[in-house]
């Protein structure tokens, strides 16, 4: 019996309708924790890896077919499809909720129902909120052990009649009576991975993988969140949140927005080139802001740990994310060594000479297909990362004094560019396009436009969104953060990057800090305000003149053929588009023609 009345209906519904054999609720302990490892090693899902060179660490191989988030197979299902808009799918929810009726009658039929009451953000801050996972798969419980805040310290933040965002989920195969379980269940001829943003409920079915499954992340903390942002005033983003010291000792926060596998956790987790500058993490991948009394957007990461992307994580590109992952961990997909220990592309300059690949196959550095999966994820705890900032768990969040937006794009898009004022900044967000990453089934490095990096995460018309985005703008006392639109993923005509990127970030960082403070020039120009040259500091990076030029550049014929493609892209949202936006496009293209 649990004390808060909603949820013990909610419960009591769900197992009417999943018929479990077993009902556990989960207290986030780790006897809980390693009670679900002994099934999962059981299940053969799992594997213990060498306790001397990994200690306390698994490795998981998911079904080949159970590899990423699926977009083509994700709801939202408001009552008007208007209000879904055409950035999302949309199913109305009677007709939703029927078809899901259908598929959970008895869906855990043969296995155990876990209750996982979780908090998104520090239990007890006025930014953080509480939901409830239901679930069958124990490889969900032991990621939400470490990426949120589990067990009976939220029941007790919950009280009797506290509100939690109730979210369901089922791998999709129930067992019949002497059926033998496969080591990693699901179902992907019918995945649903379904959003009511009117009722605030989350339902999915049918696989048990990263983002499909693991509810309190993007279903909650972004596409159900960013609904009630919208309806509450504030701002659920998918944005890093880190912190920048000066030599001075002087601090400032900075949120960023890039798409999946653009390079936020590398970002979060920078070791500054630069010298005597310091980057702490406060968090990689979501970031909660609301209005301070003081008129700053205050920050709060609402997760407890790191889901990030393993391969191209090694001591070079991302030192602070290895030395997170010398314990603890949760390894899915990655390879396999001799040893018992973990491999991927990019952890090191060369592979071992024999590994078990993704799959479970011999793999050798003759092979031809990839050790680990390129969408292979590690899960460790925020705790463990050794730049982690003391402030990361503050109740109250952090002041945000720069927001970035960025993507992967080859062309066009300088280094980096300021917008004049917020509305800008909103305009630079919603244009931003990337090339697709294996983060999300479908077709890898097609260009597409992903705004604020938010496409598959908005709850909501994209449109509406961007108008919540200009309402933030007029709050009465804001101190908003200065906008910036980066580009880490230039290349020139060979293909090659043309910026070092990872620690040489900084540079950039270090000219958007002396921005805030009034310390660093910056150049008017027909797309925004661009650091010259002499500006930055290039010191060291050995880059050419020309490669400079191009990075720090107003390609004006780029950014033209951008306009007919902006205004195309506007017109799926019809008179939801906040005029403003429409204004922007033109203005831009104005000032190009006459430079
Ligand atoms: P999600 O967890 O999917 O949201 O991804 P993310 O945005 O946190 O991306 P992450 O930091 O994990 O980086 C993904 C990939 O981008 C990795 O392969 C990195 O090596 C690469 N990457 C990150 N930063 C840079 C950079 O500055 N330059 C270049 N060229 N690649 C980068
Ligand atoms: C992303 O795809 O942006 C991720 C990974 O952070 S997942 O949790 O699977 O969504
Ligand atoms: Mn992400």
């Amino acid at each position: 019996m649990l004390k808060n009345k909603q949820l013990n209906a909610w419960v009591a519904q769900m197992k009417t309708l999943c018929q479990p054999d077993d009902v556990v609720l989960c207290d986030g302990s780790t006897e809980e924790y390693d009670r679900m490892w002994t099934l999962l090693i059981e299940a053969g899902a799992a594997k213990k890896l060498n306790e001397t060179l990994r200690p306390n660490s698994y490795l998981v191989r998911s079904d080949p077919a159970d590899v990423a988030r699926v977009e083509s197979r994700t709801y939202i299902c408001p009552e008007k499809a208007a209000d879904a808009g055409p950035n999302n799918n949309w199913i109305a929810p009677q007709e939703m909720k029927s078809t899901l009726l259908g598929l959970f009658d008895g869906c855990m039929r043969g296995r155990t129902m876990y209750v996982i009451p979780f908090s998104m953000g520090p239990v007890g801050s006025p930014i953080a909120h509480i939901g409830v996972e239901i679930s069958d798969s124990p490889y969900v419980v032991t990621n939400m052990h470490i990426m949120t805040r589990v067990g009976s310290k939220v029941l007790d933040e919950l009280g009797e009649y506290g509100d939690f965002v109730p979210c369901i989920h089922s791998v999709g195969s129930p067992l019949g009576a002497d059926q033998k379980d496969v080591p990693w269940p699901c179902n992907p001829e019918n995945l649903y991975i379904a959003h009511f943003p009117e009722t605030r409920e989350i339902w999915s079915f049918g696989s048990g993988y990263g983002g499909n499954a693991l509810l309190g992340k993007k279903c909650f903390a972004l596409r159900i969140a960013s609904a009630m942002a919208r309806d509450e005033g504030w701002l659920a983003e998918h944005m890093l949140i880190l912190k920048l010291t000066n030599p001075e000792g002087k601090s400032k926060y900075i949120a960023g927005a890039f798409p999946s596998a653009c390079g936020k956790t590398n970002l979060a987790m920078l070791m500054p080139t630069v010298p005597g500058w310091k980057v702490e993490t406060v968090g990689d991948d979501i970031s909660w802001m609301k209005f301070g009394d003081d008129g700053q957007l205050y920050a709060i990461n609402p997760e407890a740990g790191f889901f990030g992307v393993a391969p191209g994580t090694g001591m070079s590109s991302n030192e602070n994310a290895m030395l997170s992952l010398t314990e603890n961990c949760i390894f899915t997909n990655v390879a396999e060594t001799d040893e018992g220990d973990i491999w991927w592309e990019g952890m090191t300059d060369d592979p071992p000479a024999h590994l078990i690949d993704w799959l479970g196959n011999d793999w050798t550095p003759k092979s031809e297909t990839p050790a680990a999966h390129p969408n292979a994820r590690f899960t460790v705890s925020a705790a463990q990362c050794p730049a982690i900032a003391d402030e990361w768990e503050d109740l109250k969040g952090v002041p945000i004094s720069a927001i970035l937006f960025g993507g992967r794009r080859a062309t066009v898009v300088p280094l980096v560019n300021e917008a004049k004022n917020w509305t800008q900044g909103t305009f630079f967000g919603s244009i931003v396009a990337s090339e697709k990453t294996a983060a999300a089934a479908g077709k890898i490095g097609e260009l597409r436009r992903d705004p604020m990096a938010m496409l598959p995460f908005c709850g909501y018309n994209m449109a509406e969104y961007w108008g919540h985005w200009l309402n933030i703008g007029q709050h009465d006392g804001a101190q908003l953060p200065k906008i910036y639109y980066v580009n880490w993923f230039r290349k020139d005509e060979d293909g090659q990057f043309m910026w070092p990127g990872f620690g040489d970030n900084s540079r950039v960082l270090e000219w958007i800090f002396n921005r805030c403070d009034g310390n660093a020039e910056a150049i008017e120009t027909p797309i925004g305000n661009l650091p010259a040259a002499k500006d930055l500091n290039l010191e060291g990076l050995g880059l050419s003149e020309h490669h400079t030029e191009q990075l720090l550049n107003v390609d004006v014929e780029g950014w033209l053929n951008e306009i007919p493609l902006i205004h195309e892209y506007y017109d799926q949202f019809g008179d939801h588009l906040p005029e403003a936006l429409r204004t922007e496009v033109k203005e831009l293209q104005k000032r190009l023609e006459s430079h």
